[in-house]
């Protein structure tokens, strides 16, 4: 029987995670897999979260089974972390998940419930675990044009244009804030104009909201969120806790279906219970109860704010340095959009071939798109990562 099964394409990330491990070589960089490092190199328990742990492990006394869509509070938390005061909270359903992945992949077994013939819009690019696990599922995808390559920035006439080919009962796909893996966003103004796109052609948006709070702040970057789920009829958002909270392997995440009025909110309830009893019953419980309990203690939220914020700042301090060496080193500005992205990646916008140098001549791993990690530098890596791209002439 398992002789009939055939080899699966590895995960470009998570393979490029396992050569980086391999490496004999010390000088190594790693600028792969999406996960914050401090300057030293250690992706840290983040404070509060420990503060929290502390007090779950004294206070806790079951670890019986919660519910299938998670603790309510954890909903509430969340719900009310990214979307503020914008939805009415008996207008959202939702589900805990592991992870943000688990929430796509959620998402994408609800719209699929709703519409077998559903088609999936991505940006070109976007993380290629979404085309994964939509090839998986057999689900139709088209691609609308994202990136310039040219500008380092967002083609957004080309974005709108191939939007404007969706129909009702498709699924938009939109990164929230902080795009994965390019690192180039829309302003507000554009975000209208995407809002305008959808509610004239009535395809439903999926928003994937993984790095609030590593962009512009943690209001700011659910601006565009909130305005999509106040905008359009339904909308669907997949956010991760992994990230923001530091809790990559709790596998923390929710899954939340908007619409403007609460008429069919028992039946996605229903739904979205359904489909976790489905895939794994009830979703992990660990990390959930820590973020609820930051985000209900005004005094542990205050601090994980901070110390969120300062890993922000930070990586807007790495980019604007290495926009400067670049600047510097090149005597152009055409690597000035590295200090315009946000959130943990930019798109070098070079080639396989170039990237496959920096690895193999520099020891610099980044994915094969040249996607980097800008958490991933520190400032004595910086430099290096310059001259490194100037040498390979990129
Ligand atoms: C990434 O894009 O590197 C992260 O989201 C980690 C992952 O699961 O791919």
């Amino acid at each position: 029987m398992f002789s009939n099964l055939k080899e699966q394409p590895a995960d470009k990330i998570l393979a490029l995670m396992q050569l980086f491990k391999d490496d004999p070589r010390p000088q190594k960089i790693d600028l792969g897999v999406g996960v914050y490092k401090n300057a030293e190199g250690i992706t840290p328990v983040m404070r509060a979260v420990k503060a929290a742990e502390k007090q779950l492990w004294e206070t806790q006394e079951t670890k019986s089974y919660v519910g299938l869509a998670g603790d309510p509070a954890f909903a509430d938390a969340m719900i009310s972390l990214v979307l503020g005061d914008m939805v009415a909270r008996e207008n959202v359903a939702a589900a805990a998940t592991p992870g943000g992945t688990g929430a796509c992949r959620q998402a994408f077994e609800m719209i699929r419930m709703a519409n077998p013939d559903a088609r999936v819009f991505v940006s070109n690019p976007t993380w290629p675990n979404h085309l994964s696990i939509l090839s998986f599922m057999k689900m139709p995808v088209v691609e609308y044009r994202y990136f310039d390559s040219n500008t380092g920035g967002v083609d957004f006439d080309g974005m709108l244009a191939d939007l404007a080919q969706a129909k009702p009962g498709d699924l938009v796909l939109l990164h929230g804030c902080c795009h994965n893996p390019t690192g180039a966003n829309l302003n507000l103004i554009q975000w209208q104009m995407v809002v305008d796109s959808l509610l004239k052609t009535g395809a439903t948006p999926m928003i994937d909201i993984a790095y609030q709070g590593f962009g512009d702040g943690l209001e700011d970057d659910a601006a565009a969120t909130r305005l999509v789920a106040s905008s359009v009829p339904e909308c669907l958002i997949a956010a991760s806790c992994s990230k923001n909270f530091g809790v990559y392997r709790e596998r923390t995440g929710i899954l939340m279906a908007v619409a403007q009025d609460s008429s069919l909110r028992g039946l996605t309830q229903g739904t979205l219970n359904y489909l976790n009893r489905q895939n794994y019953s009830f979703p992990p419980d660990h990390g959930a109860r820590v973020v609820t309990m930051i985000l209900q203690d005004p005094e542990l939220r205050a601090d994980w704010a901070a110390e969120l914020e300062q890993v922000r700042l930070s990586m807007l301090g790495l980019r604007e340095q290495l926009a400067g060496e670049l600047q510097r080193l090149s005597g152009s500005d055409r690597f000035a959009f590295l200090a315009q992205h946000r959130g943990m990646f930019s798109r070098l916008g070079t080639t396989s071939e170039m990237v496959d140098r920096l690895r193999e001549d520099h020891a610099i791993y980044m994915v094969g798109d040249s996607r980097l990690n800008i958490a991933g530098l520190n400032k004595d890596s910086v430099p290096v990562l310059a001259q490194a791209i100037i040498d390979c002439g990129i």
